[in-house]
């Protein structure tokens, strides 16, 4: 391939290097485009064809379905380690020895309390607040309580910010659930592993003894896992950019949770399981929802499914739909619900408007399936997905911080009103 490509305008003609990646894709450097051409600039909405930056924390392919953090395969990852080793991989671009990932585990958990404030700015939400709007507003008011986590300008700072969010999210996550439900709040165990903590706080009841279950824990480390990072979605390109400003971690990580909080995005796998119900409902008539899905007259999406970069089946989902059927079955729970996902989701792959427009399930499809097994509330599912892709956060944050990325601002193409004269009110 050559090493550049040539742009013409008007006769005249522009080269731009063509630069290539370690999986070999190719992007054309544009970083001089404009001032070449005297002011031309692209223009590509919702940045389909566009790159936003350089990156070696994780590679997928759309086509073939491949998707690796730090080179290892999702497929290896879920299986073989657990979400706190690929929160350190995604974050420090290497697998953690066992004396890295214990000092990596202790540091978080010097920093898994809150302070008691918090509790007040929680209690004034209302019960019925969505978790996401919750959860978004108290990590921006983290900042409050650890001014120094803000201008981090060396990786030693920044190590303390990270281990600070990693901890004290979970209970930010766990605090929330409990005070939509009414429960005290807990303050979990520094005994317990990183996930099974996560689960206690989320799950221990004041008048009883908490007792884990290890079907549970594998199930949402599993979860954590896969949703840990990729590469340069809606919410992570959102911290990117918040932090490419010097804003500090937790004000960056917030508006990520905020982003993922659309039913486009994160917001989908609470979408799905509301159209399941919704199916299930109307006595498991797939048939009128396809349609609906169908409809160009129609604003509803087939939820969970389709994807900006998979054009095959998103190799999250196949992870998940499987584990589905295992946790499923270890918990002896029959639930109508995967019957109904399993069927649509054949239905869906059997007709020609997915087929065509390389429909698949992703990563949302069937997630919503597992939490509801785990006594998960519903409008929590997306809080889960914000758990677990916070390393893939930190790590982007990080490397675009370490990388001292220029602050993103897009260019844009005018098509308002050209200049014209004041018209006084009375002539208006
Ligand atoms: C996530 O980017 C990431 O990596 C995200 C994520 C991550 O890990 O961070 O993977 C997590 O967000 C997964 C996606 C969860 N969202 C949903 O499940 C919502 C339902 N899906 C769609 O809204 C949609 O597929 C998107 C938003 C996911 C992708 O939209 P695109 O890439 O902008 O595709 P598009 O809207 O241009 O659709 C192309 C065609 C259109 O039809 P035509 O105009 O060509 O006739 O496909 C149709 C769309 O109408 N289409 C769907 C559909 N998804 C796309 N039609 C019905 N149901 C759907 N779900």
């Amino acid at each position: 391939m050559s090493k550049q490509a040539t742009i013409e305008i008007d006769g005249k003609k522009y080269e731009f290097p063509l630069i290539t990646g370690t999986e070999n894709e190719v992007a054309i450097d544009i970083a001089t485009l404009r001032s070449a051409t005297g002011g031309v600039i692209t223009l590509d909405s919702g940045f389909k064809n566009t790159g936003s930056c350089e990156s070696a924390i994780t590679f997928l392919d759309g086509e073939k379905g491949i998707l690796r953090y730090r080179g290892y395969s999702i497929e290896e990852l879920a299986k073989k380690v657990d979400f706190l080793e690929v929160t350190y991989l995604l974050i420090f671009g290497e697998l953690p020895t066992k004396a890295q990932n214990d000092k990596f585990h202790d540091d978080i958990k010097a920093q898994s309390t809150v302070d008691e404030d918090i509790k007040k700015i929680l209690e004034a939400f209302p019960k019925t607040a969505h978790p996401m709007g919750i959860i978004s507003s108290l990590t921006s008011a983290l900042t409050a309580f650890n001014p120094s986590s803000v201008n981090v300008n060396s990786e030693e700072d920044m190590y303390k910010a990270i281990v600070k969010i990693l901890g004290k999210m979970p209970v930010l996550v766990a605090w929330t659930m409990r005070k939509k439900q009414g429960l005290p709040l807990d303050y979990g165990d520094d005994s317990l592993g990183y996930v099974e903590n996560i689960l206690k706080m989320m799950f221990a009841k004041p008048n009883c003894k908490y007792v884990q279950n290890k079907i549970l824990v594998d199930a949402l480390d599993k979860l954590l896992i896969l949703h840990a990072d990729h590469e340069q979605n809606c919410s992570t390109s959102t911290v990117r950019i918040v932090g490419s400003a010097h804003a500090g971690l937790f004000a960056s990580i917030s508006a990520g949770i905020s982003a993922l909080w659309g039913p486009l995005h994160g917001g989908a796998n609470q979408a799905v399981l509301e159209m399941l119900q919704a199916i299930e409902a109307d006595g498991g008539d797939t048939k009128k929802y396809m349609s609906k899905a169908k409809d160009k007259n129609d604003p509803f999406r087939l939820m969970g499914f389709g994807h900006r970069v998979y054009k095959n089946f998103d190799p999250r989902a196949k992870i998940i739909k499987k584990a589905a059927d295992e946790v499923l079955e270890a918990l002896g729970i029959d639930d109508p619900i995967l019957a109904i996902a399993k069927g649509l989701e054949k239905e869906a792959l059997e007709d020609p408007y997915f087929v065509e427009r390389k429909l698949y399930p992703n990563v949302d499809f069937y997630s919503g399936v597992i939490y509801r097994a785990m006594n998960i509330p519903q409008e929590m599912f997306t809080v889960m997905f914000a758990i677990g892709r916070l390393p893939g956060w930190i790590a982007q944050w990080r490397e675009m911080r370490l990388r001292k990325e220029p602050i993103g601002r897009p260019r844009q193409l005018y098509i308002g009103e050209t200049l014209r004269p004041y018209i006084d009110v009375d002539n208006r």
